[in-house]
């Protein structure tokens, strides 16, 4: 922990000095008390998002393939309780229901994944295609476009094809890049005379490191210090492809974009007189952001990452870097391939710098390679996940370093909310407005600053399946009952706040956002009132599957003592 006294006033004036060079940014507007009343451009498009494995469910069902998270979700001890995204929130069977929803809200635009194995169910495009899969999401994308909501499709929201997994490794191996580009290819051919917005891949951050690195995600491998780096290299190859592969086939006829969303923590230096310690907070976002974005916008990884990762690597007695290396055709190639950058954001840290010995290559990693520390400040607010502190300052900060180191593009903010814990069943979740609240106002405030903020995405619409955190949290502004098979959906206080922010494209002035909030909590009572009375109807359900097979059995072992008895008599 660190001392309060780190955060003073001091701390804030500091850094106005050290970093008020930094070009087209007024560090001394950033007052991180003030709220900032106005409203967003016109068009400005406001959303919501969701993923496949994380909602739809039905993961054997109507010739899906199964997918990484099915087989590591299935695996004793991977997730908490051992849950899995099995039936999730059923939303493979309420498109109708769920497009109620967003209406209800008054969203612009919706965010979804395509689950890969659900079209392809090996995976493989010459192997089968399966066709129930396109049906699903040609009815979700009419259902949107019917109600004026322009859909957003994520190709890889990390739901890799089980088969292509056992039979190359996964993003272990160069040959996902064709894979994916056919993959990607048919869902081009099939949706995009309606989807004009394209992302290649959600968070290539967390399939690197969680899934490659430490193992928490799937495929869940430990390949410390080198299969981060190597399953980023094929992502970022991947990515590249599929936006060439859109330009020169599809994009004269379709007219659409193709991005990639890239989430980032914003790093803040503890001690702003000190340059070691502003440098490792330019690590933390360059390791994290900048090991993607710097080689789409400028053809390369960023030079403290070969830097770093290069010394560290000789220092271990290797012959080359664990960091890949492009070919100069390569960068070329990769340079430039995003018509917009996707933002998913949710957290800060203060970042220190801290020295950590090179060691033997067998004890190197991703994390160590950074030479840094993080930390948090005690009195930031953690109301859900234990690594999401509110820090909205922090946002403002991350839109503006986008916006200076890679030439201002257009930016979607794909992923941005925060979550609350399983047993909390309370749908006047106050601190989710405040948190709405605040990281919106912190966006505008960046628009102001200059940055191309196009259009804003609330993560999450639903309650829904947190990966190895299972049902713990819940990010939705929907709850959902997931102990009720039917799954409903009821709406948190967040959806009446979030309703206004839409409707008045913004924040008027002070009494009526207040006013908004106010009666916001108010409504969510009536709510709360109707989910407590739910379980006793879900309890029903499950005293019903007990009391069958318990009438069954009893009945059957009634019959067997009668005919015992009636035997008995007969001798
Ligand atoms: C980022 C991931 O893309 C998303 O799937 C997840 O729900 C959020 N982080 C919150 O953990």
């Amino acid at each position: 922990m660190l001392p309060r006294c780190a955060f003073s006033v001091c701390h804030v004036l500091m850094l106005v000095l050290c970093l008020s060079a930094a070009e087209d940014f007024d560090w001394t507007k950033n007052d991180h008390g003030s709220f900032y009343y106005g409203t967003f451009p016109a068009g400005f498009s406001w959303g919501a998002g969701s993923s496949a494995y994380q909602t739809e469910g039905a993961w054997d069902k109507d010739g899906k393939g199964l997918s990484i998270w099915d087989v590591f979700s299935h695996k004793k001890g991977k997730i908490q309780q051992n849950e899995t995204g099995d039936s999730s929130c059923e939303g493979y069977y309420k498109v109708k229901d769920d497009v109620s929803l967003m209406k209800e809200l008054k969203l612009n635009h919706y965010r979804f994944s395509i689950s890969w194995p659900r079209l392809l169910p090996t995976g493989i495009k010459s192997d089968h295609i399966n066709e129930k899969g396109i049906q699903h999401y040609d009815q979700l994308i009419d259902h949107l476009l019917e109600n004026k909501i322009t859909p957003i499709v994520t190709l890889y929201h990390w739901d890799l094809p089980q088969v292509l997994q056992e039979k190359y490794g996964g993003w272990q191996n160069i040959s996902m890049v064709n894979h994916f580009n056919e993959f990607a290819n048919l869902c081009f051919e099939r949706f995009g005379n309606r989807v004009k917005y394209w992302i290649t891949f959600n968070n290539p951050w967390s399939v690197a490191v969680e899934g490659y690195e430490t193992g928490e995600h799937a495929p869940g491998l430990k390949l410390r210090g080198t299969g981060a780096y190597r399953a980023a290299h094929h992502i970022i190859k991947a990515h590249a492809k599929v936006w060439h592969t859109y330009d020169t086939q599809w994009r004269a006829k379709q007219k659409g974009l193709v991005g990639i969303s890239l989430s980032g923590d914003w790093g803040e230096p503890v001690d702003i007189s000190n340059q070691k310690d502003i440098e490792a907070a330019e690590r933390y976002v360059q390791f994290y952001l900048g090991w993607f974005a710097t080689p789409i916008f400028h053809g390369d990884y960023p030079q403290v990452m070969k830097d770093f990762i290069g010394r560290k690597s000789v220092q271990q007695g290797l012959g080359t870097s664990r960091l890949p290396t492009f070919s100069p055709q390569e960068k070329s190639y990769i340079k430039g391939t995003c018509d917009f950058l996707g933002v998913g954001h949710f957290t800060t840290r203060y970042i220190t710098q801290k020295n950590n010995p090179s060691g033997r290559s067998s004890s190197s990693s991703y994390f160590s390679d950074r030479d840094l520390a993080e930390l948090v400040d005690p009195r930031w607010p953690d109301p859900g996940s234990e690594w999401l502190y509110s820090v909205p300052w922090g946002f403002r900060r991350l839109l503006n370093f986008v916006k200076t180191q890679y030439g201002n593009p257009m930016i979607y903010v794909t992923e941005n909310g925060v979550s609350e814990k399983m047993l909390c069943t309370e749908l006047c979740d106050d601190w989710r407005i405040q948190y709405y609240k605040d990281y919106i106002n912190e966006m505008l405030k960046a628009i102001k600053d200059g940055v191309n903020v196009k259009g804003y995405t609330a993560w999450s619409l639903l309650d829904k399946f947190e990966w190895d955190e299972g049902y713990s949290e819940r990010f939705g502004l929907y709850y959902v009952d997931f102990r009720n098979k039917n799954k409903p959906r009821y709406p948190k206080a967040s959806v009446q706040f979030y309703k206004r922010v839409i409707s008045s494209n913004g924040f008027p002035n002070q009494r009526e956002v207040e006013n908004w909030r106010r009666k916001a909590v108010e409504t969510c009572s009536s709510s709360n009132q109707l989910l407590a009375a739910d379980p006793l109807t879900s309890h029903m359900e499950m005293v019903t599957e007990i009391v069958v097979p318990t009438v069954c059995t009893l009945s059957i072992l009634l019959s067997a003592i009668f005919l015992m008895f009636l035997l008995r008599r007969r001798n």
